[in-house]
């Protein structure tokens, strides 16, 4: 008897790898850093702190953090050839296509091996968290007709973006606003666009190509998109009573409602609770907040009331709208903020793939036509006008 084929689409549930650094625990809602839960990380522990946890294995003593953050703040500066690249583009280009095409481009200035890699080590990982923010804050001003500021050494990575952003140093509620939201998004496990690294990665390309391939991955709102969308909608929304009727309508339309839903979570996202309470204070409890919140528990009801079955809740982007709004950060940048936190994550699972590699190459179930003769050119039918072939 022939043997049953799986074939899982979106490879749910499948286990496909091992990992030391992150864990989502889906249905008790708890995500945790080499052991440590987010709850814990997000209140007490800075992103310097966080992606010494991740490199290195521990939490940093006061010296170990010390140096990190100065080697962080060394690397921030981007080198020449990246900055006349971002000079070059338009200023109307999309921020994810700009950030994706510059990342590559800090590989042109790295030495590479004969084989055409690239050194792939903690050192070049460091080299990519320090300069990521800065590539979205150099475009940020030259998009907006400013002239880049150039990175401040003392300033937290958080801090120094808010400082290239504005240029000017951003006050410390603002600072430790950004400052948890990349704590809480630095890594998340076999994310699709971690995943679609650690594929990279695993062919021995170079941390830069893995990386590149994640900010690639990372950019369609099924993952990291979605929190545009969501400011989309609030704007849309525009006024928190009409909330349930929206959702009422959406639902009617079989639309999905952005920063909704989790592949992973069962239950309210753990991240969301720490962004609702960011967005809260920085909206000062209206605003964009207000219309989220609305929103949010909207959605519970009616949900409950046409889906009952469905465990459909707030994901991490959905918080992330009105937080990052309240900070001044454009809606179209806000994908590009979530690459500025989990360059870190990408990084160290790229690494942890090169320590025990094997190339992910996976099957797929043909279902095409059964093996037939080849047609010289002159025996073949014309083809309809507008097929196409794929
Ligand atoms: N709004 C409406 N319906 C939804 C939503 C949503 N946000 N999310 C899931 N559903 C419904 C689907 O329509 C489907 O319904 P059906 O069974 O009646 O056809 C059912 O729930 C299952 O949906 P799937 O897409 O199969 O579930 P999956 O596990 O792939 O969903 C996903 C995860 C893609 C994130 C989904 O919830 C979604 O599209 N959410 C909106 C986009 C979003 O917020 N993306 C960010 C994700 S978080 C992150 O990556 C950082």
């Amino acid at each position: 008897m022939a043997e049953e084929i799986v074939v899982d689409r979106g490879l749910e549930g499948v286990n496909v790898g091992e990992t030391v650094l992150s864990n989502v625990e889906g249905e008790a809602g708890r995500l945790t850093f080499r052991g440590y839960d987010i709850d814990d990380l997000a209140p007490k522990a800075t992103y310097e702190e966080v992606v010494y946890l991740l490199f290195y294995g521990k939490l940093p003593n006061q010296t170990e953090l010390s140096a990190l953050e100065a080697t962080l703040a060394g690397k921030r500066a981007l080198p020449e050839s990246t900055i006349a690249v971002l000079r070059a583009i338009p200023h109307d280009a999309w921020p994810m296509d700009v950030l994706r095409t510059a990342i590559s481009s800090l590989a042109h200035v790295i030495p590479h091996k004969a084989s055409g890699q690239h050194p792939s080590d903690v050192d070049a990982a460091l080299g990519l968290v320090a300069k990521t923010s800065t590539i979205v804050a150099t475009w940020d001003r030259l998009r907006r007709g400013l002239e880049p500021v150039a990175p401040h050494a003392k300033l937290s990575t958080a801090a120094n973006f808010l400082y290239m952003m504005t240029g000017s140093e951003p006050s410390a509620e603002f600072a430790k606003a950004l400052d948890l939201y990349y704590v809480l998004l630095a890594d998340h496990s076999y994310n699709a666009s971690t995943f679609s690294a650690r594929v990279t990665a695993s062919t021995n390309a170079d941390l830069y190509c893995a990386i590149t391939a994640a900010v690639a991955t990372l950019t369609g709102e099924l993952h990291g998109g979605a929190p545009s969308q969501v400011q989309d909608t609030l704007d849309q929304l525009g006024a928190p009573e009409k909330a349930e009727q929206f959702v009422r309508d959406l639902l009617k339309a079989k639309g999905r409602l952005m920063g909704m839903g989790h592949r992973e979570y069962k239950v309210r996202d753990p991240r969301a609770k720490h962004l609702e309470e960011t967005a809260k204070q920085l909206n000062k409890g209206g605003g964009s907040y207000a219309l989220a919140r609305a929103l949010e528990d909207a959605w519970n009801k009616v949900l409950k009331e046409e889906k009952p079955t469905a465990r459909i809740y707030a994901n991490v982007d959905f918080y992330t709208a009105p937080a990052l709004g309240a900070l001044g950060i454009a809606n179209d940048e806000y994908t590009c903020m979530f690459a500025c936190s989990r360059i870190a994550g990408w990084s160290a699972h790229v690494l942890e793939q090169y320590t025990n590699n094997r190339l992910i190459r996976p099957k797929a179930t043909y279902t095409g036509p059964a093996v037939h003769p080849f047609e010289p050119i002159s025996e073949r039918g014309r083809e309809p006008a507008g097929s196409a072939r794929t």
